[in-house]
C-alpha cells in the first residue's frame, strides 16, 4: 500500500457536528474564517437532536429573574466542584445566547404575549434559593435540541461552512513543540484517508454515555475526542462524575424529559407514595438530578419499586390533562406509547435512573483552550480547543442542572470561536512543522484494525463487557470493593482487546471498522472513569460512595486529572468569579 496520504489545510478544524461544533463554526464563518467541520454522522443526526426539555437562561419572561440567581443555582447544583469563573460566564451570557438563537429562527414555543415560553426545571430557584422555584428553561415543546440543531445547521449552510459528512477523526497531529496542528481523518463512505492541517483544532465530539449498558445517549456517543486527547498525552478531568437522569424510560433507556416534572408531573413508588417529599421536602420532584436519581435507586433497593420486579418508579402525568400533554410534551407521549406501550394521558410512565451526561471531560479554560499540567501548574495546549459535553470547563462540576447543557454548547461554542478569531488575527496560532513519519503514525490505529486477521474475541463482546462492568460497578452508587472488581474486569477486557480481529476489511461503509475504532475510545473512557471514581474518596454530586458518605471539602474540593491507570493527579477548583463575589461551599439541601 502506498504511504501517500492526501492533505488539506484549513484555518480551523472542528471535530464534531453537534450543537457546540455548529455554533462555533457559524461564528467563525460569519467572520470569513476557512473552517471545516468533521461529522461522524450527518450533522442533524448528532446527539444534540435528542435534547428535549430546553435551554436554561435568566430571560425572566414569566417571573422576575437574574443571571446571578442562575449562577447561584448552578454553583450549588455542581456541589461546588464547578469553576465559578466559567459558571459566571455561562449564566451572564445566557440570555444573549438564547436571543441569538431566536434571531436565527429557532421555533421556540411562545407565551400568549409572544415571548419565548419558559418552564420550571430542577434545581432552579429565585433569589439565591430563598424565593422558591424559578421558571427559567426556554423550550420548543419537548424537542428543543431538534429545533436548535436544525437552526444551526441551516445557518451554517447559509454561510457555506465546509462539512466532511460521515468522516471520522482518528487521532490528533502534533508538531515538534507538542502543539496540535491537525488531525487524521477517514471517510466512512469511501475508506479514503486524509490529513487535515489547521491552526486551531476544536474537539466537539459530545458525550460518551455508551460506556454504560443503560444510557439515553446515542450509539455515536463513544468518547472519540476523549480517546484522541488521552492518546496525545493530555489528561481528562473529573471523569468520575456521570449524571444518571432520574427518568430514563424503563426497558428502553430513552430520555423522558425533566420537562414532564417541570410541567407538574410527579414520581410515585410501588406503594403509590410521592416519595420525593421525604428526600427533598422543598423542591420535591424538581430537586437536582443526582438527588432524584438516588431517591429512586433507594426506593427500589428498599423494596418499594413499581412493577412485578419492583425495579422502577412511575412518572404520573395524567392530572396534567390531554391538552397540556399533547401541546407541551408530544414527543414524550410518542416515546411512551412506542417503547413502553403506555399512553401518559391515561397511565403512568415507568422510569428508572439512566446514564445521561458526562460532567467531566477534556479540561479547558473559559476560552475553550485545552489544559494540561506541568509541575502542578496549568499549561495551555497550543492549537487545541474543546467545547460542549466532551469538554470540562467546568460549569457542571459534580452535577449538571437540566437545561444547562444546551446553554453550555451555545455559550462556549460562540465564545471559543471568538477567542480563536482573535488568536488567528494576532497570529498566535502554532506553526505546522510535522514530518511524514508523524503523519503515518497517526493512522497506526486504523492500520492495526485493517491488518487484523484472526482473533478469539469480537468487538461486540468487548463493548458489551465494558458496558456491563460500568453499569454494575460504577453506577448511581460506588463502593470500593465493587469498583476494584470492576477494574479487574476492565483489565481483562483490555487484554482481550489485543486478540480481537475484524472479518470485514472492505473500504466502503465498513461499519465494523468504525465500531472497532470507537471501542478503542470507549475502553479508554471507561478506564478513566473507573480509576477516577476509585480515587475520589468522598460523596459529592453524582459521585455517591456509601463507604465515604459525606462531602469532604478539606481533602476533595479539587478536580481530578486522569492521564492513565495509576496516574491520577489534581488541580484546584476556580472559586474566583470576576464580576461577583464567590459562593462559598455550604451544605446542599433541596
Ligand atoms: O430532561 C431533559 O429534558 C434533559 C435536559 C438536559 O439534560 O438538559
Amino acid at each position: 500500500m502506498s504511504n501517500f496520504v492526501p492533505e488539506q489545510c484549513f484555518d480551523v478544524l472542528i471535530i464534531g457536528g453537534g450543537g457546540a461544533g455548529l455554533r462555533a463554526a457559524l461564528t467563525l464563518r460569519e467572520r470569513g474564517c476557512h473552517v471545516a467541520v468533521v461529522s461522524k454522522v450527518f450533522p442533524t443526526r448528532s446527539h444534540t437532536v435528542s435534547a428535549q426539555g430546553g435551554i436554561t437562561a435568566a430571560l425572566g419572561n414569566i417571573d422576575e429573574d437574574h443571571w446571578h440567581w442562575h449562577m447561584f443555582d448552578t454553583v450549588k447544583g455542581s456541589d461546588y466542584l464547578g469553576d465559578q469563573e466559567a459558571i459566571e460566564h455561562l449564566c451572564s451570557k445566557g440570555p444573549e445566547a438564547v436571543y441569538d438563537l431566536e434571531r436565527m429562527g429557532l421555533p421556540f414555543s411562545r407565551l400568549e404575549n409572544g415571548q419565548i415560553y419558559q418552564r420550571p426545571f430542577g434545581g432552579q430557584s429565585k433569589n439565591f434559593g430563598k424565593g422558591g422555584q424559578a421558571t427559567r428553561t426556554s423550550a420548543a415543546a419537548d424537542r428543543t435540541g431538534h429545533a436548535l440543531l436544525h437552526t444551526l445547521f441551516q445557518q451554517n449552510m447559509h454561510h457555506k461552512t465546509h462539512f466532511f459528512h460521515e468522516w471520522v477523526a482518528i487521532d490528533l497531529l502534533k508538531n515538534s513543540d507538542d502543539a496540535v496542528v491537525g488531525a487524521a481523518l477517514l471517510s466512512l463512505e469511501t475508506g479514503e484517508r486524509l490529513l487535515v492541517h489547521a491552526a486551531a483544532v476544536v474537539i466537539a465530539t459530545g458525550g460518551a454515555g455508551q460506556i454504560y449498558a443503560s444510557t439515553t445517549n446515542a450509539y455515536i456517543n463513544t468518547g472519540d475526542g476523549l480517546g484522541m486527547v488521552l492518546r496525545a498525552g493530555f489528561p481528562l478531568q473529573d471523569m468520575e462524575m456521570w449524571q444518571f437522569h432520574p427518568t430514563g424510560l424503563y426497558g428502553a433507556s430513552s430520555l423522558i424529559s425533566e420537562g414532564c416534572r417541570g410541567e407538574g408531573g410527579f414520581l410515585l413508588n410501588g406503594q403509590g407514595e410521592r416519595f420525593m417529599n421525604r428526600y427533598a421536602p422543598k423542591a420535591r420532584d424538581l430537586a437536582s438530578r443526582d438527588v432524584v436519581s438516588r431517591a429512586i435507586a433507594i426506593e427500589v433497593r428498599e423494596g418499594r419499586g413499581c412493577g412485578p420486579n419492583a425495579d422502577h418508579a412511575h412518572l404520573q402525568l395524567q392530572h396534567l390533562g390531554a391538552e397540556t400533554i399533547c401541546q407541551k410534551l408530544p414527543g414524550i407521549r410518542e416515546l411512551a406509547m412506542t417503547f413502553a406501550n403506555v399512553d401518559p394521558i391515561t397511565d403512568p410512565i415507568p422510569v428508572v435512573p439512566t446514564c445521561h451526561y458526562m460532567m467531566g471531560g477534556i479540561p479547558t479554560n473559559k476560552f475553550g483552550q485545552v489544559l494540561t499540567t506541568e509541575a502542578g501548574q496549568d499549561q495551555v495546549v497550543p492549537g487545541l480547543f474543546a467545547i460542549g459535553e466532551c469538554a470540562c470547563v467546568s460549569v457542571h462540576g459534580a452535577n449538571r442542572l437540566g437545561g444547562n447543557s444546551l446553554l453550555d454548547l451555545i455559550v462556549f461554542g460562540k465564545s471559543t470561536a471568538e477567542f480563536i478569531l482573535h488568536e488567528l488575527e494576532s497570529k498566535n496560532a502554532p506553526i505546522a512543522t510535522t514530518s511524514l513519519e508523524q503523519h503515518q503514525k497517526l493512522f497506526e490505529r486504523l492500520d492495526r484494525w485493517d491488518s487484523s486477521q484472526s482473533g478469539k474475541h469480537t468487538v461486540a463482546e468487548i463493548r458489551s463487557g465494558v458496558q456491563q462492568v460500568m453499569q454494575d460497578d460504577f453506577g448511581v452508587f460506588r463502593e470500593e470493593s465493587s469498583m476494584l472488581e470492576g477494574i479487574a474486569k476492565l483489565k481483562d477486557l483490555r487484554q482481550k482487546l489485543s486478540s480481537v480481529a475484524l472479518q470485514d476489511h472492505s473500504a466502503v461503509f465498513n461499519t465494523a471498522r468504525v465500531e472497532a475504532l470507537e471501542l478503542d475510545n470507549l475502553l479508554l473512557v471507561a478506564e478513566a472513569t473507573a480509576y477516577s471514581a476509585l480515587e475520589r474518596k468522598e460523596s459529592r454530586g453524582a459521585h455517591s460512595r456509601p463507604d465515604y458518605p459525606d462531602r469532604d471539602d478539606k481533602n476533595w474540593l479539587k478536580h481530578l486529572l486522569y492521564f492513565a491507570p495509576g496516574n491520577v493527579g489534581s488541580r484546584p477548583v476556580n472559586q474566583k468569579p470576576v464580576m461577583v463575589e464567590p459562593f462559598e461551599p455550604t451544605a446542599r439541601v433541596y
